[in-house]
């Protein structure tokens, strides 16, 4: 696992954190965010040589090897870092994949999945901004894999340490890149100190009207699902 410590991210952070933080101002951060943490999890992108003219000389230089990179956003948070990831990485392909939680029997259940051709030979990285329980970035990770994938790895933004714990015992040999470990998760499965609803805050659509139920036992943990 990665945390990414780097200045520039840790600020954003803070004021992507920030409840004042304007929706406007929250989908900037987001975007900028995104190829940060993209950068760090493509490292170990391979590489070949290509012989290449210079106005000055010929040289051998490095290029990208094998199959484009494929980024996988759960939705809908996860488009929120995807837009700026792609602009560091205009090549990608995009894959897609959209998880509630049954209501009975409070496992994921998929509604959308979407992935370019031959998934089994690109780096595939899954992008869930929030891994609170961490249960649906799980069942994400499981689900590219079935479809094909074998090197995958996951871009989080904000953690809590059981969503963390849980991806990990669930597929140990995905690393994870984020930008904290926050403290815990709330009984509502909210991150604490976290940043909220990252779906609502990214797509504006906190609105008094949305909360019309008063939540019952598991409700918040379904709906974080939907986000
Ligand atoms: N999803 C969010 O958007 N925020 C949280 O704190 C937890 C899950």
């Amino acid at each position: 696992m990665t945390v990414v410590d780097h200045p520039l991210i840790q600020h954003k952070l803070t004021l992507i954190r920030e409840a004042s933080t304007s929706t406007s101002q929250f989908r900037q951060l987001m975007r900028e965010v995104g190829p940060i943490l993209l950068y760090e999890a493509t490292r170990d992108l391979p590489l070949t040589q290509r012989r290449i003219r210079t106005p000055v000389a010929t040289v051998q230089a490095p290029v990208l090897a094998g199959k484009k990179l494929c980024l996988v956003p759960v939705l809908r948070a996860g488009l929120g870092l995807v837009d700026g990831m792609l602009a560091f990485a205009p090549n990608a392909r995009v894959g897609h994949i959209g998880l509630y939680r049954d209501p009975q029997t409070l496992e994921a259940v998929e509604y959308y999945f979407k992935m370019p051709a031959a998934l089994e030979r690109r780096p595939v990285i899954v992008v869930d901004p929030m891994l609170a329980t961490g249960h649906s970035a799980a069942a994400a990770l499981t689900r590219v894999k079935q479809a094909g994938a074998r090197n995958v790895k996951l871009i989080c933004l904000l953690a809590a340490p059981e969503g963390v714990a849980h991806v990990r015992n669930e597929h140990r040999d995905v690393d994870i890149y984020l930008a904290s470990i926050d403290e815990k998760l709330n009984g509502h499965a909210y991150i604490v100190p976290g940043l909220g609803d990252a779906g609502d805050r990214f797509f504006g659509t906190k609105k008094a009207g949305n909360r019309t139920r008063k939540p019952g036992k598991g409700t918040a943990a379904r709906n974080r699902l939907r986000r």
